[in-house]
C-alpha cells in the first residue's frame, strides 16, 4: 500500500491534516494505559460505518449476554464466565467464583505459613491457557521481589522438563499441575514425570506436594490428586481466559495474593469501561474496528505485536493463543461458512531486537502488517534513566517512520510510508496496569468475533491432530496412515 489509490483509503498523514481532532478521537486514556489508534486508516467515515456494523451484528446484546451469563458458546452450550472471576458478571457467578478464590487464598496462605514445610520453588505445568497466562504474569511481575522460583513445564519433551527443574530443588519444590480437563496427555505426563523427579530425590510422599487446578476435579482425584489440594475452576471459564481464576495461583504464590487482587482490580475497570463506553470511544471495539479494516479490506494476513518492554516479552505468545484459538475459524457460531478472512496470524517480537531482525519487511516489503508497540513509560530497571529513554524513543521512531516514510531518487532507499501501527502505553507496570492490558486484548478479541459472527470459545481445530497422536501412541498397527507419516515413524523406528 503505497499511496492513495482508487479504493484505497487516504494515507495516514492526509487524514491528520483532514481530521485535526484525530489524535483525541482516537487516543482513549484507561486504568493507568495511553492507546494511540490514531496512526490507523480508521477515519470518521469508517468509524461510523463500522458502529453501524456492530449495531447490525447485535453487539450490545451479545456484550450483555456475556456479561450476564448467558450462553454464549453455543456448540459447547456454555456460558464465559471468565468476567466474573474479576467481579464483572452475573451476581451468582461472581458469588461462586469469590468462593473459589478465598479457597485458592486460603492454599496461599498455607504455602506461606509453612503449611508445606520451606517451599523455595513452585513447578507449574500445564499448556496452551493454562501455562501461557501464569508464565506471562510471573515473567512480567515476578521479577523484583518474586518470594520463589517459579518455573513452567507444558511441552511433551525432556529437554523442556530437564530445563524447568534445572534450578529447582525437589525437597522444597510444589508442583502446581494445571488442566481444565486434567485429560491434557501433555500434563499428565509431565506431572507423572515431576512425580517420579519428587519420588527420586526422597521425597516421602509426592502426591502431597501437589496441587492440582481444574475444573473437573474428579479426574483429579482419579489421577491421585487429594481433594484438599484440588482448586477448581468453572466449566464456563475457557482455558485461554483462565488466567483470573485458581489457575492464576502460581503468580499469586510469586508475586502475594494482594497483587493478584489487584490484577483483577486493573482487568474490572476494562470491564466497565467496555461494558459502558459509546461505541466510537470503546477501545476494544474502536481496535476490532482496525483490526477488521485491515484483514477484510486491505487483506492484511497477520498482525504484529512487538513488546518494548522485556517483561512484557511473552505478550506475543499469549496473544497468539487468545487471538487464534479464539478467531481462526471458518464458520460462523452457528455453523455457516464465512465468507471473509477472520483471524490474521497473530506474531511478534521485543523491541529493540525486531528492529534489528524483522522491521526491514515491515518497512518496504510487499505486504502491509498491521503493527502494536506495547511499551511502558515508567522503568523498573537498575540502569540509569537513558537506558529507558532510548527504548521507548526507538519504539515512537518505528511508528512515526512506517506511518510518514521518506521518499528517495534511489528506490532502495525509499520508505513509502502509510504503514498503519497502533501503540499502547502503560503509565507503568503492575499488576493493575497489566490486568488491564490482558482484559483490553480479551474484549477486543470478543468483539472481533461478534463482528464476524464468530463463536470465540470454542476450538475444535485442535482436536484432530490429538486424535490422531492418540491412535499413532495406542496401536503399533500404523498401515491405514498416509505414506508420507508412515515412513516418518519407521524411520524414528517408533
Ligand atoms: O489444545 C488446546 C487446548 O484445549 C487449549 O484450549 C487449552 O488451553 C489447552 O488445550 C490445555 O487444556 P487443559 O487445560 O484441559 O489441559
Amino acid at each position: 500500500m503505497t499511496a492513495a489509490e482508487p479504493n484505497q483509503p487516504s494515507r495516514l498523514d492526509e487524514l491528520f491534516e483532514r481530521e485535526p481532532d484525530r489524535l483525541s478521537r482516537l487516543s482513549i486514556e484507561l486504568a493507568g494505559l495511553y492507546f494511540d489508534w490514531s496512526k490507523t486508516h480508521l477515519d470518521q467515515a469508517l468509524v461510523a460505518e463500522f458502529v453501524s456494523r456492530a449495531e447490525t451484528a447485535g453487539f450490545e446484546k451479545a456484550r450483555h449476554a456475556l456479561f450476564a451469563g448467558e450462553i454464549v458458546n453455543l456448540s459447547e452450550g456454555r456460558p464465559a464466565i471468565h468476567v466474573a472471576e474479576r467481579g464483572s458478571g452475573a451476581p451468582e457467578d461472581v458469588d461462586l467464583s469469590a468462593a473459589r478464590h478465598q479457597r485458592t487464598r486460603a492454599l496461599v496462605d498455607a504455602v506461606e505459613a509453612g503449611a508445606f514445610g520451606d517451599v523455595t520453588g513452585v513447578l507449574h505445568i500445564g499448556i496452551g491457557g493454562s501455562v501461557l497466562g501464569p508464565a506471562l504474569l510471573v515473567d512480567a511481575l515476578g521479577r523484583r521481589g518474586s518470594r520463589l522460583d517459579v518455573r513452567f513445564l507444558s511441552n511433551i519433551d525432556g529437554q523442556a522438563f530437564d530445563d524447568a527443574v534445572s534450578t529447582l530443588d525437589p525437597a522444597t519444590t510444589l508442583v502446581v499441575a494445571v488442566s481444565k480437563t486434567f485429560t491434557t496427555a501433555e500434563t499428565l505426563a509431565n506431572m507423572d514425570a515431576a512425580l517420579d523427579w519428587l519420588r527420586g530425590a526422597g521425597v516421602a510422599d509426592p502426591y502431597g506436594r501437589v496441587i492440582a487446578v481444574t475444573a473437573s476435579p474428579d479426574a483429579a482425584t482419579r489421577a491421585g490428586i487429594d481433594e484438599t489440594r484440588i482448586l477448581q475452576f468453572g466449566e464456563g471459564v475457557g482455558g485461554r481466559y483462565s488466567l483470573w481464576s485458581s489457575v492464576g495461583i502460581s503468580a499469586a504464590l510469586a508475586f502475594g495474593w494482594s497483587g493478584f487482587e489487584e490484577l483483577l482490580e486493573g482487568a474490572a475497570e476494562v470491564d466497565r469501561h467496555f461494558r459502558f463506553a459509546e461505541p466510537q470511544a470503546n477501545m476494544p471495539l474502536l481496535a476490532a474496528f482496525a483490526d477488521r479494516f485491515y484483514v477484510e479490506r486491505l487483506g492484511c494476513q497477520t498482525r504484529a505485536v512487538f513488546a518494548y518492554d522485556e517483561r512484557l516479552r511473552l505478550l506475543p505468545f499469549y496473544l497468539q493463543q487468545l487471538e487464534m484459538e479464539s478467531n481462526g475459524k471458518s464458520v460462523t457460531a452457528t455453523g455457516k461458512a464465512l465468507e471473509g478472512p477472520t483471524a490474521p496470524i497473530t506474531w511478534g517480537g521485543v523491541g529493540t531486537d525486531a528492529q534489528h531482525a524483522v522491521f526491514q519487511l515491515l518497512h518496504q516489503g510487499t505486504v502491509t502488517v498491521p503493527v502494536e508497540f506495547v511499551a511502558v513509560i515508567e522503568d523498573d530497571d537498575s540502569l540509569d534513566a537513558e537506558h529507558h529513554r532510548q527504548l521507548l524513543l526507538n519504539a515512537f521512531a518505528q511508528g512515526s517512520a512506517l506511518m510518514t516514510g521518506s521518499a528517495s531518487d534511489d528506490p532502495q532507499r525509499s520508505y513509502p510510508g502509510n504503514r498503519p501501527s497502533t501503540t499502547i502505553l502503560l503509565d507503568r507496570l503492575d499488576p493493575r496496569t497489566l490486568g488491564a492490558l490482558i482484559a483490553f486484548y480479551e474484549h477486543r478479541t470478543f468483539a472481533n468475533a461478534v463482528l464476524m459472527g464468530i463463536n470465540p470459545f470454542d476450538q475444535f481445530g485442535v482436536e484432530l491432530g490429538k486424535q490422531i497422536a492418540r491412535k499413532l501412541s495406542e496401536s503399533a498397527d500404523h498401515s491405514d496412515m498416509d505414506p508420507s507419516t508412515r515412513a516418518l515413524i519407521e524411520r524414528a523406528a517408533l
